[in-house]
């Protein structure tokens, strides 16, 4: 059967009143949601960000959160993953919401925890200036180990947060601090690639983080519970379950522009709904990726005269086009397959909805490494820059050779080859 959102919305093939839903539609509260709260995360919120309304759904209705271990604190720091994975910022965690958490609590809330809410754990921790990665950029410390069969002599060149040449923390302990934000926990299906169920298949594997080092969702919760919470022990098979089973199912998207209106809409995108509902998680050719091509376009609004709403709505489509279509030569990509070539955003961005990739899901775009470090330190003068000198034999990257400089090796962190260094998850 083709479950396709519009369809069933407009037939109400739920059995979910439009009145319901609307009911539902704002039980927002706390927009800072403490862990070990219970309460319940309604089937939808919406929360104001920069732009409109972001809407979270979850998909298989609302979710008590007293014993689930996303909500829970099961560690020893008193976080939760729902400290870092906040549904106010999309289930990741905005800069604004850090902020504010920084002032209302005086830098004292869990997730300025030493241990990677700070630039460095063995900074004063009470000055703010400690936490100035997470507070002007969301970024957390990610501790990882220096990978047993690389092929590579790391070299510290700049440290600005003082933690890679720590004597406690750094390169000394075979220890690569590189800093990143929270990856959204929604949508997942679009990174993990099963065929539309609701329930993930656990073992399915894919590449999880900005490294792309978990290849399964149980892996990286075992992680995060160990690195984020500081817990000793591990999540019981019925915790594990819990944390999957939601995973499995939130979804979250715009659902309201200031300029464009409602974004759910029967005739328009539809929200998070549609990336529930989508069972069209792999490319194909000629495939829309964003928006089915005519719903915006100043044809479908029959010239009505024009509003600021259908300015916004025109627009849309026109820049839905250019992802689409424009063409450009795409070169200096690693881990692009076959080479420089021509293409447009989204011969990268393939996934419908969600523009990830399932198939080559890290590339090297440039964001993390350069030829000089000159060019690394101008681009990033707040993160620390390695040098990475390759073995001569190693297969090497194919355009910045074996000498790259580098403020995140990207998978090269996972894979230990000279050719991934700064790919990065899309
Ligand atoms: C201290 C903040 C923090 C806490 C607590 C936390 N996370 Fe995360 N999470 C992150 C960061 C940072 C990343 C990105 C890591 C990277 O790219 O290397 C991430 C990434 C993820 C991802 C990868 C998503 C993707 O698309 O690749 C998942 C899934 C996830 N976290 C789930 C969890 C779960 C489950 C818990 C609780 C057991 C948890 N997180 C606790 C900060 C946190
Ligand atoms: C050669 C492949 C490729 C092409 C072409 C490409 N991208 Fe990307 N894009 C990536 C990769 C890989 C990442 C993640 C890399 C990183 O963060 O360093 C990314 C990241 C992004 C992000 C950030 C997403 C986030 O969650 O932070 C946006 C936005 C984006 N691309 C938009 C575009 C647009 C718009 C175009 C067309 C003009 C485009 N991309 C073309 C590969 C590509």
């Amino acid at each position: 059967m083709n479950l396709h959102p519009r369809k069933l919305l407009a037939t109400a093939a739920l059995g979910i009143t439009a009145v319901a839903l609307m009911a539902q539609y704002g039980d927002s509260g706390d927009p800072w949601w403490e862990p070990g709260t219970g309460r319940n995360l309604p089937m939808f919120s919406t929360f104001p960000d920069s732009t409109g309304d972001i809407t979270i759904v979850n998909m298989e209705g609302p979710i008590a959160t007293a014993d689930h271990p996303f909500f829970q604190n099961v560690g020893t720091n008193y976080r939760a993953c729902i400290t870092c994975h906040q549904p106010s910022s999309a289930m990741g965690l905005s800069t604004d919401r850090i902020r504010q958490q920084y002032v209302d609590t005086r830098g004292k809330d869990p997730v300025f925890a030493a241990i990677d809410g700070s630039n460095c754990p063995s900074l004063p921790q009470a000055d703010p200036a400690s936490h100035s990665l997470l507070l002007q950029r969301g970024l957390f410390r990610i501790p990882l180990p220096v990978p047993s069969n690389a092929d590579y002599k790391l070299a510290v060149v700049e440290d600005p947060t003082t933690c890679n040449t720590s004597t406690t923390y750094g390169l000394a302990t075979n220890t690569v601090s590189v800093y990143r934000r929270p990856r959204v926990v929604a949508n997942l299906k679009y990174v993990l690639g099963t065929d539309g169920a609701f329930h993930l298949n656990p073992t399915v594997k894919a590449q999880l983080a900005a490294d792309g080092r978990d290849s399964t969702l149980a892996q990286q919760a075992a992680e995060a519970m160990h690195a984020h919470e500081q817990t000793g022990r591990s999540l019981t098979p019925t915790e594990l379950q819990h944390n999957l089973d939601f995973e499995s199912q939130i979804f979250v998207a715009q659902s309201a522009d200031a300029k464009g209106g409602d974004l759910t809409e029967v005739s328009g995108p539809l929200g998070a709904w549609a990336l529930g509902f989508n069972k069209n998680i792999k490319t194909g050719p000629n495939q829309p990726l964003f928006l089915e091509a005519s719903y915006w376009t100043k044809a479908a609004h029959g010239n009505t005269g024009h509003t600021p709403q259908t300015d916004f709505r025109e627009s849309v489509a026109r820049g839905n086009a250019i992802f689409m279509n424009r063409s450009f030569h795409i070169r200096d990509v690693a881990g692009m397959p076959g080479g420089p070539t021509s293409g447009t955003c989204a011969s990268c961005h393939t996934t419908p909805l969600a523009g990830s990739n399932l198939d080559h899901p890290a590339m090297d775009v440039g964001t993390t490494a350069y030829a000089t470090v000159a060019e690394a330190k101008a681009a990033n003068p707040t993160l620390p820059i390695f040098k990475l000198t390759w073995n001569p034999n190693a297969a090497p990257h194919p355009y910045l050779g074996r000498e790259i400089y580098t403020t995140d090796p990207g998978r090269a962190l996972t894979t230990g080859r000279c050719a991934d260094t700064g790919s990065i998850v899309m």
